[in-house]
């Protein structure tokens, strides 16, 4: 009687134990199985740390003087970016660099995502020499990487575990591209005069629609793309008018590609069945939190905290940079990138932000999307 009574028990707990199992797997396939990353120094995690003659690194103090164990990584910022909070909300680690040789020997770490971004990296192949010197990896070479030799090596080590459609189909491929192509027109009169910045800003969306359609081609379904900021405001281009005003000729152009993109993600939504997108206005909330910072918990604006002159701007965050304390409330680390605080903050626009920032859906419902 004793013995019947606890294998009944038994069997109750196992039961439960396999509904509550099948319940955590069954929450967990609804989420984000993988993010993959693409784009430029805004989310580099430290591929250009392995690209040998490439002067776009920041694997030196004090970048990283915020990171756990004030650590460089190769990150441009203080602490993390915002291809790590980015991760966070999906509920999974930061996708490791692609180019890192320890991961390419453990493709196993490559199982929650990759990150392919390049500091320096354009659409264009020539924008500052990305393809030419190898100072960066474009845009299209990183989704020659993702699809020559990621995919094959993904599916083989996803198979045994997912089905491998779904498993793609619920990643989340995250674009964070342009502000180099921009920043490069505004540096070559030859290029101003030979094209109208209009028109360097429908191509540069062209082509960036030409590589979102191969990562479609080759399994993503859920797409982050994140325009351009006001690019015109960051410290680099402010120093033009010794910080008194914004560049806005180098804004209007922003806006033109965000423009631009808006259109090729509608274009690619109605074109490419079970496609969905989240698009990212960040030269809106750039516009936002520089016109009331104090809301968004920062002071300073317009300077740099890491750099030397006027702004911070005028000598780059180089190892005898000198950098300020109160780095959470700055918007810039240096003369180019935001801080850690500053990603934390467009990524919570991201995450869970107004379609007035972010839409048609935000990435909260992009992942939760089938
Ligand atoms: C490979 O990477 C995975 C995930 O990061 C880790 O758990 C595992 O220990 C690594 N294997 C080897 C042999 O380093
Ligand atoms: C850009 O570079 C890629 C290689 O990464 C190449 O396949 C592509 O044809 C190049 N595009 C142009 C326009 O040169
Ligand atoms: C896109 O996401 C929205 C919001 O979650 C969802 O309602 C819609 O069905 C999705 N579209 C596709 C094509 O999956």
């Amino acid at each position: 009687m004793g013995r019947y009574r606890s294998i009944r028990g038994s069997t109750f707990l196992c039961i439960i134990y396999m509904l509550s199992t099948v319940v955590v797997y069954e929450s967990k396939k609804r989420g984000v199985t993988a993010v993959f990353v693409f784009g430029d120094s805004l989310v580099d995690v430290g591929n250009n740390n392995y690209i040998p003659f490439s002067i776009a690194k920041a694997n030196f103090p004090p970048n990283g003087i915020d990171f756990p164990g004030r650590v460089p990584t190769g990150r441009f910022s203080n602490g993390l970016n915002a291809a790590d909070f980015l991760a966070e909300k999906a509920g999974l680690p930061s996708s490791p660099p692609f180019l890192s040789p320890e991961n390419q020997r453990n493709m196993s770490s490559f199982f929650a995502g990759v990150n392919f971004a390049s500091g320096g990296a354009g659409i264009f192949n020539g924008t500052y020499h990305n393809d030419i010197l190898g100072q960066s990896i474009s845009l299209s070479r990183q989704v020659d990487y993702y699809v020559h030799h990621v995919r094959g090596d993904l599916i083989r080590l996803v198979q045994p575990y997912h089905d491998v459609r779904t498993y793609l189909s619920r990643s989340v491929f995250a674009v964070v591209i342009g502000s180099n192509d921009l920043l490069h027109y505004f540096r070559r009169s030859d290029l101003r005069r030979r094209t109208s910045i209009q028109r360097y800003a429908s191509s540069m969306a062209a082509k960036l629609k030409e590589q979102l359609e191969r990562l479609y081609d080759n399994g993503a379904r859920k797409f982050l793309a994140v325009g351009t900021g006001e690019i015109g405001c960051i410290p680099a281009r402010r120093l033009k008018f010794r910080g008194a005003k914004c560049d806005e000729e180098a804004n209007h152009g922003s806006l033109a590609f965000n423009e631009a993109l808006k259109t090729t993600m509608e274009e690619l939504k109605a074109q490419l069945h079970g496609m969905n997108y989240s698009f990212f206005d960040s030269y809106k909330a750039m516009h936002d939190i520089s016109n009331d910072p104090i809301l968004y918990g920062f002071r300073e604006i317009k300077a740099g905290c890491c750099g030397l002159g006027k702004l911070r701007a005028e000598i780059p965050c180089v190892p005898f940079a000198t950098y300020c304390t109160d780095r959470e409330h700055h918007l810039f680390w240096d003369m180019y990138h935001p801080t850690q605080q500053a990603s934390r903050v467009f990524v919570d626009f991201i995450f869970d932000g107004s379609p007035d920032y972010v839409f048609p859906i935000n990435l909260k419902q992009l992942v939760s999307a089938p």
